[in-house]
């Protein structure tokens, strides 16, 4: 298993670009199996969950072309499809589910895993399954599968979620484009990989989607999809990591790639703790302040609320804040895993229930920690970057899950970083 090995501390400096967005990937990746003919994504990130993504979609009986030089791939159905999604694959990556709508839109059956447990939270499934059965998916859970069928077609219907779901959002969207009929979906998820690039994928297959005020949607159903080609937009938690490792380090740090429009939530507050942030269309530059503001209460919540996917990140922030802050994680019910790592570098933070107590003005000293999800382990590596002395960070293979080049980014922008095989 592959370590880092970070010496600090070191300041932030220079330019990055921001890759193609993993949440954005998985569910267009999905979609794909709507699709008779050839369909191409590119600035595709080559991280472990999009390869995961592509093996299933093979295992499902598709081409799958990849040109990692151009970061794009192109997919296009064989004659022979299968409708399994095997444990083996699903397990690695919960993001397997969202085959489920498309496989029963366009063949009518699937056995799809259900995931297994995850660090961060339960994640059940039951919002996805939810919704498919009210378009029409009859199924059972057997052996740790679902097997689901529909007879005739799926048909649009008039749903609203229980409760906001950025994957079973997706999955009902995708299902919903060969759907009998008009599909309006209510209390959606609203994040721009959803939102934006799903939504635009789609629509440019020939789908027509509207939004109509700020969580439904209306699909109207088509028989077959246009072969296209489609570009996915920058990646939304990457670009707010890279915006906190210019704040927490009193760096100065020019970032392109990513559309900044989608991240006003993360630009005010990173202002609020004394960041000064200057926008333009394509770039972000972010001067890190001297003094670091505390935030005296910070909760996660759905788009365009704070992102559970920074929470760590930030936590690491006000781990060196002037002041006490709190942070209130709202959406995964254990999604702390990061702190004890943290306490082993000297941050002094309590948690009592669903809330982290951070006291500020933290002199973090490097130690060797563990890696445990993917934000967890970003974190880590931002406070490794602010340390004194060597971090060891072990078990990265969480980070590789979703950040591409992370190193040899890092190293660009004066991090000094070595992997160590
Ligand atoms: C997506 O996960 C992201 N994953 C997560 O990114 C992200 O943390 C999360 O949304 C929240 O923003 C991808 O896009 C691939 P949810 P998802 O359904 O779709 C509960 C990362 O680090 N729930 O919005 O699984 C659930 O347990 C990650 O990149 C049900 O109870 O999230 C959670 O508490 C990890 N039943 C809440 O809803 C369901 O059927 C929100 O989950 C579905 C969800």
């Amino acid at each position: 298993m592959d370590k880092f090995l970070i010496k600090g501390p070191s300041k932030i400096k220079g330019q990055v670009t921001i890759s193609g967005s993993k949440n954005a990937s998985l569910p267009i990746l999905a979609a794909t199996l709507l699709f008779d003919k050839t369909v191409e994504i590119k600035n595709l990130p080559k991280v472990r969950d999009i390869e995961t993504m592509l093996n299933l979609i093979k295992s499902l009986g598709f081409f799958v072309k990849r040109n990692l030089k151009k970061k794009s791939v192109k997919i296009l159905k064989s004659k022979k499809i299968k409708t399994l999604a095997s444990y083996n694959l699903v397990k690695t990556m919960r993001a397997g589910i969202l085959v489920l709508g498309p496989l029963i839109a366009k063949y009518k059956k699937a056995t799809t895993s259900l995931p297994g447990g995850c660090l961060i939270g339960a994640r059940p499934v039951n919002y996805h399954l939810n919704v498919l059965k009210k378009l029409g998916m009859k199924y059972s859970i057997k052996k740790g599968y679902v097997h689901a069928y529909v007879k005739n077609s799926l048909v649009g219907k008039i749903i609203k979620f229980p409760k906001i779901s950025v994957g079973a959002t997706e999955n009902a969207i995708i299902a919903a484009c060969l759907a009998k009929g008009k599909t309006t979906l209510k209390n959606c998820a609203i994040e721009p990989e959803i939102k934006n690039d799903l939504t635009n994928f789609l629509i440019k297959a020939g789908v027509s989607i509207k939004w109509i005020g700020k969580r439904t949607v209306e699909i109207y159903g088509v028989k077959k999809l246009k072969s296209i080609s489609y570009t996915i937009m920058g990646d939304r938690i990457e670009c707010g990591t890279f915006c906190i490792s210019a704040a927490i380090s009193q760096g100065n740090l020019r970032i392109k790639g990513f559309n900044p429009k989608f991240i006003k939530t993360e630009i005010s507050l990173l202002k609020e703790i004394g960041a000064k942030i200057n926008i333009s269309k394509n770039e972000i530059h972010i001067i890190g302040p001297k003094k670091i503001k505390n935030k005296k209460f910070l909760q996660t919540k759905e788009y365009d609320g704070f992102p559970t996917d920074l929470q760590a990140q930030f936590m690491t922030l006000l781990c060196k804040a002037h002041g006490r802050s709190i942070i209130s994680e709202n959406i995964f019910e254990n999604r702390f895993m990061h702190v004890a790592e943290l306490r082993r570098l000297g941050a002094k933070i309590t948690i009592k229930k669903n809330k982290a107590y951070i006291e500020g003005q933290t002199k973090f000293e490097g130690a060797e920690l563990m890696s445990s999800d993917l934000r967890a382990s970003v974190a880590l590596v931002l406070a490794a970057i602010v340390s004194n002395g060597t971090s060891i960070i072990n078990r990265i293979y969480h980070l590789d899950r979703g950040y591409e080049n992370i190193e040899q980014k890092l190293k660009k922008i004066g991090v000094d970083i070595k992997r160590i095989s």
